[in-house]
């Protein structure tokens, strides 16, 4: 798992600079050599026999739970675990540090985008518990929302 981690965009090597580092939205072309990140990953990997065992990361970490991610689109629990895990850690990640291309969201703003895509982008029994270790603040104030929605009815 920490192999993978650490590799996960290793495939990004074969993405041109021109697109990795362009300040501004990508094109539907650029996007189309962007995805294929996770599938030179996956090239790139698996003749490395140690490393084959760290793949499901690196090839696996853009598919989403819906099945309308890539390179596969695979959906639900076809998609190996370990990348199930870190997209939910690589989004977050994301969201709430600056980007080249946008400003960090505030935890409560990722807080909520996480839990929009619950069955949608990530695997929805994994979500809860991410956000309890991710923003453990944040999920006992929804907790507590929606402990006090229950005893309102
Ligand atoms: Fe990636």
């Amino acid at each position: 798992m920490w192999r993978g981690a650490m590799l996960h965009d290793i495939g990004k090597i074969g993405v041109p600079d021109s697109i990795l580092h362009k300040p501004g939205p990508l094109t539907e072309e650029e996007w189309e050599i962007m995805r294929c990140h996770t599938t030179y990953a996956y090239e790139l990997l698996s003749p490395i026999a140690y490393l084959r065992p760290a793949i499901d990361i690196p090839y696996c970490h853009h598919e989403k739970w819906d099945g309308t991610g890539y390179p596969r689109g695979l959906r639900g629990e076809q998609i190996p675990l370990a990348a199930r895990i870190f997209a939910l850690v690589d989004v977050w990640d994301a969201l709430i540090n600056d980007r080249p291309y946008r400003k960090a969201w505030s935890r409560e703003q990722a807080y909520q985008y996480i839990c929009e895509q619950k069955g949608k982008h990530f695997d929805p029994n994994l979500v809860d518990l991410f956000l309890s270790i991710a923003a453990p603040d944040l999920a006992k104030a929804a907790e507590r929302q929606v402990a006090g929605e229950d005893e309102a009815q």
